[in-house]
């Protein structure tokens, strides 16, 4: 690979001025890259801070256009939406998934009814915004049951896609349940619905503000080892990765994102798929806490995000996509 040697070859020349350091750039962010997640809550006119994600609000359906506007007008191609769903709604079944009037169901039907087909809509499927236990499936004798649960996802996902969800990303972590979503979806005429499969996901403790920010914290039971999977692992999320594409997936998702490059990039170079990176909740509270005391400068979020594009990613599910203009100055 290297074709020269120190005198004659010096790679500083290539960095001398901004020109040359343009000229040579391998990677770029553009409004493209990105997917902004907005969360719903019950209730009028009301835009609620979530005091661990500063910079990030809660909003009810009459007021969701006023983020949507802003992703529009800024070039984001995608909105995922998560209900903070409300406790005398949840229960051991998450029934309220299957709600046609829930938050998400109702989100959808606003923003598609508004803006047609200028964004597009994704959608989580997973029961932990609507079980009173915080999982995200079934229990049964202290399991998670997973074949049961599928049956529950497949409606929840046949229920969003009728509404107007363009992706569907089941984020459930059960096994087999990309295969029996899309089979579902092609015999119900959904057959243009796509699928981004959160298909290396692991147990995070990342994932913190997020659970507070959608209301399962405090609720959640025990953790989600037995599904989500062992940060040790690598050569596993080739195998979830596989498995999923097999079974229909569309797009891939490796969730958290910063400390989990190397599996961006790996599974790039293995699969050449769209792969998706989810820069999560606590990467997002750990970078926004330390710009505001001042800790390191704001530049660090487009370093962390131009990360994600060098391993490999298409794009990257950011909390900070609404402020992506900012960030691209
Ligand atoms: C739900 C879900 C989670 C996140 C996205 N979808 C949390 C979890 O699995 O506990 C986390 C997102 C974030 O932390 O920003 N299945």
């Amino acid at each position: 690979m290297i074709t020269g040697k120190y005198p004659n070859l010096r790679l500083r020349r290539n960095r001398k001025d901004s020109w040359t350091r343009r000229l040579v750039q391998e990677n770029t962010l553009s409004p493209n890259d990105f997917i902004l997640p907005i969360f719903l809550i019950d209730g009028s006119n009301k835009k609620e801070s979530i005091s661990t994600m500063p910079g990030v609000f809660r909003y009810t359906i009459n007021r969701v256009s006023q983020i949507v506007d802003k992703a529009i007008k800024k070039g984001i191609p995608m909105v995922a939406l998560f209900p903070k769903t409300k406790n005398t709604l949840k229960n051991d079944l998450g029934t309220e998934s299957l709600n046609e009037n829930n938050l998400v169901c109702r989100a959808i039907l606003e923003i598609k009814k508004r803006y047609k087909n200028q964004i597009g809509i994704m959608c989580d499927v997973a029961l932990d915004p609507y079980t009173s236990h915080g999982h995200d499936g079934l229990i049964k004798s202290n399991q998670i049951i997973n074949d049961e649960t599928i049956e529950v996802l497949i409606n929840q996902s046949l229920l969003q896609a009728a509404m107007g969800c363009d992706v569907l990303a089941p984020s459930d972590m059960m096994d087999g349940r990309i295969g029996q979503i899309r089979k579902a979806l092609d015999n119900s005429n959904f057959k243009n619905t796509q699928i981004l499969s959160y298909a290396a996901k692991y147990a995070s403790s990342f994932y913190g503000p997020f659970r507070d920010a959608v209301g399962s914290k405090s609720s959640l039971k025990g953790d989600k080892k037995t599904y989500q999977m062992d940060f040790r692992n690598s050569n596993e999320a080739m195998r979830e990765v596989a498995l999923d594409i097999k079974e229909g997936a569309d797009m891939v998702m490796v969730k958290p994102g910063m400390p989990y490059l190397d599996i961006i990039k790996s599974v790039k170079e293995t699969f050449k798929i769209p792969v998706l990176a989810y820069q999560v909740s606590g990467e997002y509270s750990l970078l926004e806490t330390a710009i505001n005391k001042k800790l390191i400068q704001k530049n660090a979020v487009y370093e962390s995000l131009v990360s994600f594009k060098r391993a490999g990613a298409n794009a990257i599910v950011s909390y900070y996509a609404d402020r992506i203009d900012k960030i691209l100055e």
